[in-house]
């Protein structure tokens, strides 16, 4: 059996093709490892998002070249750093054999074959992403308690700042018979939660079963059918496709976790309107009034970008007021990067990187500020806990919350696979601690 290490980068889509390429590969005799130093064979599944996510790319090559000269490692790079750079990478990294765009790895077998059979460099960076999903393998590896599922790729929104649409290429959906499919499979496996993925996923508009589109509202409405599947969520979505009926769903589908990666990236409408996010500040302020009119108990997270071209110390500060407004769960927050080949790249009026860094801190310090008190408002709750693993005390295990926090619960190992209702009586760092409710009060 010849060994196989694949490293991650970047999103989640890339963590669910990264298993993809594994499963792939475990036909053609590759068997997975953790450690670089033993593998034949190595697989970079790289970002392009910012600069620093792609340029790690490059030292890990670095470290590459070392092993591989001391004996033969077959090296591919995968995912946006693959699709955006082509025959650059091998022209800058010659130990790479293999280059493989995000819609294109199902061809990873034969681009094997073929440099075993010939040597030197296999490159493919088209787009056919129909195929692609045909052509993975249906039944993988053991599933864990939860699982990734892509339903939709690509962007067709151009943002100004943003890789994704030349990377990911155009919006694409898979059908719904296709997703159903692999969700029972997963369910089958074990699986009890699926995350859908797309970088625009609530764009989705599949073939239903009925031969017409389908809203991601109506995906999720029968997915919640299958036996055993009890939980799910979706992401990411953009503020501008938050149609009606998936706002209700998040009233009426009791499968549909309370948790929403909602990305505003900015609350100044000039720099919105820079950034091409075809909405206003207020537009989401009300978006997000009606989702939790849908939805109170919903937790909401979101992506910012500071220092955008002609960020203004104004347009800073209502990026703050509507944090403030919002209240958000949690979120991520980005010094905006330039990105070859976007048109925010070519701006004129960029923003010194120490402005960034002060506008980073200061949200930062609001945003953290936020998590703890939505983290503190956690205790005292009743809450379904998820649990997926043993923790490290004996008897103890770990779960999630419906907010994807991590729930730590003595007494709990029986209940792994399992839902049970806990208590949550303290809040760790990274983490809380729950009681399970004994069943005379579950009663209640
Ligand atoms: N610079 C900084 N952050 C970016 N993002 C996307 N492109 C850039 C960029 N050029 C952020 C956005 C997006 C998240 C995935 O990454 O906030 O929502
Ligand atoms: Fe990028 Fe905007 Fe598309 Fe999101 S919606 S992937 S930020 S272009």
């Amino acid at each position: 059996m010849k060994k196989l290490y694949v490293k991650t980068y970047g999103c989640q889509m890339n963590v669910y093709d990264s298993a993809r390429m594994a499963e792939l590969l475990a036909p053609i005799g590759y068997g997975p490892t953790d450690v670089a130093e033993e593998a034949d064979m190595v697989i970079l599944n790289t970002c392009h998002i910012r600069e620093k996510a792609a340029e790690k790319v490059y030292s890990e090559l670095g470290r590459l070249k070392k092993i591989k000269d001391g004996r033969p490692l077959t090296i591919a790079v995968a995912g946006c750093v693959a699709q955006a750079e082509g025959a650059e990478i091998v022209a800058r990294a010659p130990q790479v054999d293999i280059v493989v765009g995000p819609q294109s790895y199902h061809r990873l077998p034969e681009m094997i074959a073929k440099i075993a059979r010939e040597g030197g460099h296999a490159l493919e960076t088209e787009f056919p992403a129909l195929e692609k999903f045909d052509a993975l393998p249906k039944d993988g590896s053991p599933a864990g308690v939860t699982a990734f599922l892509t339903v939709q790729e690509g962007c067709d929104k151009f943002c100004t700042f943003c890789v994704v649409p030349y990377t990911r290429g155009a919006e694409y959906s898979r059908t719904v018979l296709q997703i159903e499919d692999e969700a029972r499979r997963l369910v089958a496996r074990g699986v009890r939660e699926i995350t859908l993925l797309g970088q625009n996923v609530n764009a989705y508009r599949g073939e239903g079963l009925d031969g017409q589109p389908w809203s991601l509202a109506r995906l999720l409405d029968r997915l919640a059918r299958i036996d055993g599947l009890a939980r799910l969520r979706y992401t990411t979505s953009h503020p501008r496709d938050m149609a009606d009926d998936l706002i209700a769903a998040h009233g009426d589908n009791p499968a549909l976790m309370p948790y929403l990666h909602l990305p505003v990236q900015s609350g100044s409408d000039a720099i919105l309107d820079a950034m091409n996010r075809q909405h206003r500040a207020e537009d989401y302020l009300r978006l997000v009034e009606r989702i939790r009119s849908a939805r109170p108990d919903i937790a909401l997270t979101s992506d910012f970008i500071v220092g955008f071209p002609g960020e203004s110390d104004k347009d800073f500060e209502a990026t703050l007021q509507l944090v403030r407004d919002v209240r958000y769960a949690s979120a991520f927050s980005f010094k905006y990067s330039q990105r070859p080949g976007t048109p925010a790249a070519a701006a004129r009026k960029q923003i010194p990187d120490d402005v960034k860094d002060t506008r980073l801190q200061a949200l930062n310090a609001l945003l953290l500020a936020q998590q703890d008190a939505f983290k503190q408002s956690c205790t005292g709750r009743r809450m379904d806990v998820l649990f997926e693993k043993p923790g490290r005390k004996a008897g103890q295990a770990v779960g999630r919350s419906p907010y994807l926090q991590s729930v730590h619960v003595d007494g709990a190992d029986h209940l792994i696979g399992q839902m049970a209702q806990v208590t949550i009586d303290g809040v760790y760092p990274n983490s809380l601690k729950g009681t399970l409710l004994r069943q005379k009060e579950l009663a209640h």
